[in-house]
C-alpha cells in the first residue's frame, strides 16, 4: 500500500506554527519575532534576544535590566557540574558531549526540593551554557577554571572565563551579532527535537539536552571548520583561483557554499561578513578577512561557470568560521558556541510548544513482513 503522505526526513511537512522566525528561502530573507535579521543581529544584546524570543517583545530599560540580572546570577555552576567536567576531561570527550552531560545538571541546585517555574529554568540553563563550555576548555588544556563576572555581560564573561582576560568591545559586539544571528532558525532538526520532548510535558533541562544532542551531528551544528581551512590552504588570494577549480573538477564540495533553503544568498552571511568586518578592521588581522572576502568572491564567480544557474551562495558557515576564528575560538568550540547562540530560540519554541499543549507524535509506515511464524529458540539455527 503506498502512502502518499510518506514525506522522508519530513521534507516540507509543516509540523508547528511558530511566531519566533520566519526563513524565507527564495528571497533570502530571516524575520526574527517580527524585526528583520539584518536591523536585529548587529544592534541588540543577546539577552535582549532571548527576552524578544521568550515573551514576544523587546524589553524596556528596567525589564532588561531586571532579565540580565536575574540570568547573571545563574551563572556560577553546580559544583557537580564542575566535577562532571573534570571527568569528562579525563575521558578527552569532545566539548559538545561535555556540554551535554554538563547541561543535564544545569537545574540541580535550583528547587531545593519546590517545584522550579520554568522561567527560571530558562535563565539557569542559557547563562550555564557558556560558563560549562568555557570551564570544560580550560578542565581539557589541564587548565584551571576561572570563576564567572556579574559585572561583564555573557558574551564578554565566556570570553573571560575561556581566557582570564577582559576581550575588546569590538570582539564583544562581534559575538554578541554572531549569537543573534544563529539564536533563532525556523523547525531546524535540534529546535523540533525540544519541541518534541517538551510536547510531552517533559521539561526544559531535558528538551535542551536533547536539542545539545541533536546539534552535534555534522548535518546540523556541522563543521565550519572545513570553510576555514580552505582559506588558510590558499594562504595568498592569487592561489584562490588555481586552489578552487582543482576541488571542482575533483568533484569537491566547497564547504560554506549552497544551501538547501535558500536559493539566494543567506541573509546571515552577510550580517557575521559586517559583523567581521568591523571586528577585523579594529581588533583582529584584516589581512585574513581580505583574503576571506577574494575567496569567497573566486568561489561564487567558479560555482556560477561549473553549476550555471544553481544559484550557489555564501551560506552562514563561511563567515562563521572566519568570525568565530577572528574571536580567538578554536574549531572545537565553534559548535558549542553555536548552542549557546540557538539555546534562545530552543528556548522560545518550548515556550510556544507549551502553550499549543499538543503531543508531537508523527504515524510511520510498516514496511516489514507481518507473517512469520514463531520459532522456539531451541529450534532456531
Ligand atoms: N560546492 C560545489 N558544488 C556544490 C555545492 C558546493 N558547496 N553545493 C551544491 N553543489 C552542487 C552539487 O554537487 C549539485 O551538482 P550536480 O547536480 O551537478 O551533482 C548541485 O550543486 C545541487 O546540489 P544539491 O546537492 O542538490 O544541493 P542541496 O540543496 O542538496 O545541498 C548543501 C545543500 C548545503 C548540502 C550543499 O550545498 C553543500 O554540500 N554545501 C557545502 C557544505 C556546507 O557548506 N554546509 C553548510 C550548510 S549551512
Amino acid at each position: 500500500m503506498t502512502d502518499t503522505n510518506y514525506r522522508p526526513g519530513l521534507e516540507g511537512v509543516v509540523a508547528a506554527e511558530t511566531a519566533l522566525s520566519q526563513v524565507d528561502g527564495q528571497n533570502g530573507r530571516l524575520v526574527i519575532a517580527g524585526y528583520q535579521l539584518e536591523d536585529l543581529a548587529a544592534q541588540a544584546s543577546f539577552e535582549e534576544v532571548c527576552f524578544l524570543l521568550w515573551h514576544g517583545t523587546l524589553p524596556g530599560q528596567s525589564e532588561l535590566e531586571e532579565f540580565r540580572t536575574s540570568m547573571a546570577e545563574f551563572r556560577v555552576l553546580p559544583s557537580a557540574t564542575h566535577s562532571l567536567l573534570e571527568q569528562a576531561a579525563h575521558h578527552k570527550v569532545s566539548p559538545m558531549d561535555a556540554l551535554r552531560m554538563a547541561a543535564a545538571t544545569f537545574d540541580l541546585d535550583l528547587g531545593e526540593g519546590q517545584e522550579i517555574d520554568e522561567l527560571t529554568r530558562a535563565k539557569a540553563i542559557t547563562a550555564r551554557i557558556p560558563p560549562a563550555v568555557a570551564t570544560y576548555w580550560r578542565y581539557l588544556q589541564g587548565l584551571e577554571a576561572i570563576g564567572p563576572r556579574q559585572d561583564l555581560g555573557r558574551s564578554a564573561n565566556y570570553l573571560y572565563m575561556l581566557t582570564g582576560l577582559e576581550p575588546g568591545p569590538a570582539t564583544v559586539r562581534a559575538l554578541e551579532t554572531y549569537l543573534n544571528t544563529v539564536a533563532d532558525h525556523g523547525l531546524n532538526a535540534s529546535t523540533f527535537a525540544a519541541r518534541v520532548i517538551i510536547a510531552t510535558e517533559s521539561d526544559m533541562v531535558s528538551a535542551v539536552t536533547g536539542a545539545i544532542g541533536a546539534l552535534k551531528g555534522p548535518l546540523h551544528g556541522g563543521a565550519p571548520g572545513p570553510a576555514l581551512d580552505m582559506v588558510f590552504e590558499i594562504g595568498e588570494a592569487e592561489r584562490a583561483e588555481q586552489y578552487i577549480r582543482s576541488k571542482l573538477d575533483r568533484g569537491e564540495r566547497l564547504m560554506g557554499f549552497g544551501h538547501r533553503v535558500y536559493k539566494v544568498r543567506d541573509p546571515r552571511a552577510d550580517v557575521l561578513a559586517a559583523a567581521a568586518e568591523a571586528m577585523f578592521s579594529t581588533e583582529g588581522d584584516m589581512h585574513l578577512y581580505e583574503l576571506a572576502k577574494e575567496v569567497e568572491s573566486t568561489v561564487l564567480a567558479l560555482l556560477e561557470e561549473s553549476k550555471p544557474g544553481r544559484n550557489l551562495k555564501t551560506n552562514v558557515e563561511f563567515f562563521t568560521a572566519l568570525l568565530l576564528h577572528g574571536i580567538g575560538l578554536e574549531i572545537p568550540l565553534f559548535t558549542p558556541t553555536f548552542a549557546a547562540g540557538r539555546v534562545a530560540g530552543w528556548i522560545g519554541h518550548c515556550l510556544e510548544q507549551q502553550r499549543t499543549a499538543r503531543l508531537i507524535r508523527p504515524d510511520s509506515r510498516y514496511v516489514g513482513p507481518t507473517d512469520l511464524a514463531w520459532v522456539p529458540i531451541e529450534q532456531r539455527p
